[in-house]
């Protein structure tokens, strides 16, 4: 099969919460891994969060033993995660903010005020050969920070997209495209390799497929809610047929 230019990464996060709300072995992350590789995943996508609500050390091990797709490594700036991603080596960490009280990523890492002690980790990250990127929100500024953090890649948060999309607002929907788009562009100017994710499914999601300059999105939850009635292979190949499709607008 030819590889698009638009890369799907699976987020196994919920896997692992469906799996803790029983404690025990099942529903295994690392087998929903290969079972979304066969279907056509091109990377897997793993955030240990500090209270572990879903992923574990040892979920993140196995995979990296298990696995020869790019592992994503989703991890907040701590000395904790840095320790563990240098060990671990992943193929690639993506720096998140992370707050303990919050269901989900509820925005972007502040990569302006954060500037100063960003910097280690992304030096520290690289240095151990992970591919470093930042999850910002689509605004200019946190681009060109980015920039000058020195991380190769970034990772747009679609998520005031995705809420948009859910209202009957199109010019909302417009708006926030628009930012995403701009984004996109500004940040492959900058010589930025540009990713985005967060809220994404099969509905919203030939939108932000169609933004040229994006060349990988990370979908997770649709994906495992899509699982539970179709299986995660037809979720994962539905996620890709629909992502093709709005790449395709592009000629
Ligand atoms: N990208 C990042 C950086 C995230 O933190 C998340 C959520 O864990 C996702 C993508 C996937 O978001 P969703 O589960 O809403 O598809």
């Amino acid at each position: 099969m030819a590889r698009p230019d638009l890369r799907l990464g699976v987020n196994i996060d919920h896997v692992a919460t469906l799996r803790n709300a029983r404690g025990g072995f099942y529903p295994d992350p690392c087998r929903a891994a290969h079972e979304a590789i066969l279907a056509g995943a091109d990377g897997i996508t793993a955030h240990l969060r500090e209270d572990r609500r879903h992923i574990r050390d040892q979920d993140v091990e196995r995979l990296k033993r298990q696995i020869l797709t790019p592992l994503n490594f989703e991890m907040a700036a701590t000395d904790e995660m840095v320790a563990i991603a240098s060990r671990i080596r992943p193929h690639a960490a993506c720096i998140v903010p992370e707050k303990r009280e919050e269901r989900t990523t509820e925005g972007g890492l502040d990569v302006v005020s954060a500037f100063n002690s960003l910097a280690p980790v992304v030096e520290r990250l690289h240095g151990e050969g992970i591919r470093v990127s930042l999850f910002i929100e689509p605004e200019p500024a946190m681009l060109d920070a980015a920039r000058r953090l020195g991380a190769p890649v970034v990772e747009l948060h679609t998520g005031a997209y995705a809420e948009a999309t859910l209202s009957d607002d199109r010019d909302r929907v417009a708006r926030e495209l628009a930012r995403l788009f701009h984004a996109a562009s500004h940040g492959a100017g900058l010589g930025l390799e540009v990713h985005a994710g967060h809220g994404l499914t099969e509905e919203n999601v030939g939108d932000v497929a169609a933004i040229p300059e994006i060349a990988e999105l990370n979908i997770g939850h649709a994906l495992i809610s899509a699982a539970v009635f179709v299986g995660l292979g037809d979720a994962v190949r539905a996620m890709r047929a629909a992502m093709d499709r709005g790449r395709a607008r592009l000629g």
